[in-house]
């Protein structure tokens, strides 16, 4: 089969080859899976360089979301995927290939109102918003919530499942160009947050009182104090600028603020059992049509073309989940 295979650490993702290397085993209890599309992340790029917490033996392939269908179940296995299942799914390593082996744990079957190229962006993004605004903002219908990065893969599945729970949404971007995008998912109120005079709009939009919610992957607690309402929460979800904030308690102790972190990765350890439950809700959010994922075009066909994926996301160019295709060519084209 074809994939990526990094031998070494690269100096950009640019270096990235496309190798012929044999379709791997599953071995009990994993499943064998043909991709059909894969989620780009910007841990993606870290990764090959080696600047990435997780450091994989060489030679390895890249790559932790995708969807496709399932081709081998091990016989011994008492599963509930059979051969033709489509399924979504994540593994530290591998998506970028045409094959992956991967444990059962780790696989979903696709809801049916989904394509394969929403599904390959599900598994990271809707849970972890999921989990920060229901279980640890505990927004209310009616409440403002102000989401950063809000064209962003985590950023735009916050203002979907924030809509859906009755909350009324600002959503804060960095170019005026992903207005569109946003509106598009219901965003009650657009701003851009490289406006100096960004939280003088959220409080002109609140009518003075503040947003009662902040979503942050960016990296925007601090300047988010300045307009956050009375009893506000704040979620801390990531550091997309790369700039880990301190934070002065006494703004926290004025305005009876609470600010909390989630690690939707870490709930596996510390919290299982809270995973179904996430993902009955979503799974029941997007059968009734109040969540869906939203796929940046255009989806980047080849693995050659893993390297522009990588390279738009680093260049703050895409919205939503950036897809690669192992395939070379739109089906319409085979
Ligand atoms: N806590 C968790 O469990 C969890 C789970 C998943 C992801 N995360 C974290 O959440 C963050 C966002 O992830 P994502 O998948 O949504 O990423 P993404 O799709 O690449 O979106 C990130 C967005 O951040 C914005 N941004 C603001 N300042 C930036 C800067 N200086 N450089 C680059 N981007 C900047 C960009 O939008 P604009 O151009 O519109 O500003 C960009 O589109 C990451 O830090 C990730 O590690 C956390």
């Amino acid at each position: 089969m074809r994939a990526i295979v990094v031998k070494n650490w690269l100096k950009t993702p640019n270096d990235m080859e496309v190798k012929d290397i044999p379709i791997p085993e599953p071995k009990s209890p994993e499943v064998l899976v043909k991709v059909d599309s894969v989620g780009a992340n910007f841990f993606d790029i870290l990764l090959v360089q080696g600047k990435y917490q997780i450091k994989p033996p060489f030679p390895f392939t890249p790559g932790a979301e995708f969807s496709g269908t399932i081709v081998r179940v091990p016989p011994s296995e008492n599963s509930r995927f059979k051969v033709g299942d489509r399924v979504f799914g994540s593994n530290p390593t591998g998506a970028y290939a045409e094959f992956i082996a991967v444990p059962q744990t780790q696989c979903f079957h696709v809801p049916g109102t989904l394509s394969f190229e929403q599904a390959a962006g599900l598994y990271i993004t809707y849970p972890t918003s999921y989990a920060a605004l229901v279980l640890r903002a505990k927004v209310q219908a009616g409440e403002w919530v102000l989401v950063h990065a809000a064209a962003g893969g985590v950023g735009i599945a916050a203002v979907q499942i924030a809509k859906s729970l009755g909350a009324r949404v600002i959503a804060a971007v960095g170019s005026e160009g992903k207005f569109d995008i946003i509106q598009a998912q219901g965003a009650d109120q657009c701003i851009n947050y490289r406006d100096p005079n960004w939280t003088s709009r959220v409080l002109e939009i609140t009518e003075g009182r503040g947003v009662d919610v902040v979503y942050d992957p960016v990296g925007l607690v601090e300047k988010s104090l300045k307009c956050i309402a009375w009893n506000g929460r704040v979620v801390v979800v990531g550091f997309a600028a790369g700039n880990i904030e301190k934070i002065a308690a006494n703004r926290i102790l004025l305005k009876n603020i609470a600010v909390t972190g989630v690690h939707w990765g870490a709930y596996a350890k510390y919290e299982p059992e809270r995973i179904p439950e996430v993902w009955d809700a979503l799974f029941r959010m997007a059968e009734e049509g109040r969540i869906s994922p939203v796929v940046y075009e255009p989806v980047f066909y080849g693995l050659e073309n893993a390297k522009s994926a990588l390279k738009a996301i680093a260049n703050r160019e895409t919205y939503g989940k950036v897809i690669v295709k192992p395939t070379s060519e739109p089906a319409s084209k085979l």
